[in-house]
């Protein structure tokens, strides 16, 4: 008898299985990509990164870049590739010069050390970008039709962040910037609002079939806050992107919103919810409109542990999300030590042929 699993892989060949559960449909299986699916816990691509001396350089290398992304679905069954670049491709567009210092992250010109912020103009910024929108049509080209493309953008906070300080780590110069200077703040997400809304449009012009908005620093702020700096510009970042005429779906990761996750999935106007790690499914379920699509939620540590840890969490996240459209993922990006069998081992546990 043709079991379960056997009838989800053969129906509507055509359009891929991400795709439709982002539609809202219940599959038997889920779909499965992994949060930075691409990068250094692949040897494959440790070696092509040397091929570039700086990171931005490679990202804006559409050969390189689609090399890049090509390298996991070689090795693993996924049902999702990603475009190959940075959230912080934005900032270095506008201008702020972004730099990654090895082992150590990006570093820019900090905003919150300058007077008067000076941004060049959303429209000249772009055209700073087209090897990427190249990137994709190589991809999209490249790729087999039951695997979707996802576009990516970073959320205007998140963004924001990293040109405020000039680096990573804990945001409390961030919301301090927000109290003494709201208007430069709010214009500054205004600018950030606008870029990633045409940002994220040429990806899906040239290729993206679905876009996700990484909100990787939605922790720690104040419901006040929250709603000026996470909820009103995904808002309008979102609407922007229809007003430009996408109708592609958009995954919205607001990672460490916490109950903030509520305003988040009812207001932002976003068609999917990316959950991370520490939120349960049956939160998340509860407060998402029915039949919104969820993303998540596996423990990237898992991936480097391995063995029977890795099949228990697989377990877990599978049962939690059941019943439900569920896009398997991890609850944040895969880390540098992960191992390539743990992943292989993990899309054969959850596709059921392991
Ligand atoms: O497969 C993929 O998802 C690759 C595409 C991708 C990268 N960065 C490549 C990258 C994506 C979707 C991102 C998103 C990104 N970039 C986020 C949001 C996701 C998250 O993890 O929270 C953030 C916050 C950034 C900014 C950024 N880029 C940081 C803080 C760093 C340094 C820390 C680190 O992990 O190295 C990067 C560098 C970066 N971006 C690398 C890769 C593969 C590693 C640099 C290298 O390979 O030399």
């Amino acid at each position: 008898m043709a079991d379960l699993k056997t009838l989800d892989r053969d129906r509507n060949k055509e359009r891929p299985k991400l795709l439709r559960v982002l539609d809202g449909e219940v599959v038997a299986v889920p779909p499965i990509w992994i949060m930075r699916q691409a990068g250094r816990y692949l040897p494959e691509y440790r070696e092509l990164r040397t091929r570039s001396k700086s990171f931005l350089d490679f990202c804006y290398s559409p050969a390189l870049a689609t090399e890049a992304v090509m390298q996991p679905l070689r090795r693993f069954p996924l049902d999702a590739a990603i475009l190959f670049s940075d959230i912080l491709v934005i900032p270095d567009a506008l201008g702020r010069a972004v730099s990654f210092v090895e082992g150590e992250g990006p570093r820019l010109r900090p905003l919150i050390e300058e007077g008067a912020w000076r941004l060049d103009e959303p429209e000249r910024a772009l055209q700073r970008l087209s090897a990427v929108y190249e990137t994709v049509e190589r991809i999209k080209r490249g790729l087999s039709k039951d695997v979707a493309l996802i576009g990516f953008c970073g959320g205007p906070w998140t963004v924001a962040t990293y040109m405020l300080q000039g680096e990573g780590g804990d945001k409390d110069r961030c919301r301090r910037a927000y109290y003494e200077r709201p208007a430069d703040v709010e214009a500054l997400l205004d600018v950030l609002v606008e870029m990633s809304a045409q940002h994220l449009a040429k990806q899906v012009g040239a290729g993206a079939d679905c876009v996700q908005i990484f909100e990787s620093w939605a922790e720690g702020l104040p419901e006040m806050l929250f709603h000026k700096l996470i909820i009103d510009p995904t808002k309008r970042l979102v609407l922007r992107l229809r007003e430009l005429g996408v109708t592609a779906p958009v995954i919205g990761f607001p990672r460490g919103a916490g109950p903030l996750m509520v305003p988040y999935a009812q207001q932002t106007g976003v068609s999917a919810l990316g959950i991370d790690t520490q939120t349960p499914a049956i939160f998340a379920r509860g407060i998402a409109p029915k039949g919104m699509a969820l993303q998540g939620n596996l423990d990237p540590q898992t991936l480097v542990v391995g063995g029977d840890a890795l099949r228990q969490a697989v377990n877990d996240v599978v049962d939690a999300f059941r019943g439900g459209p569920h896009i398997f993922n991890l609850g944040h990006g895969i880390t540098p030590d992960a191992s390539p069998e743990n992943v292989a081992h993990l899309v054969r546990l959850v596709k059921g042929d392991a």
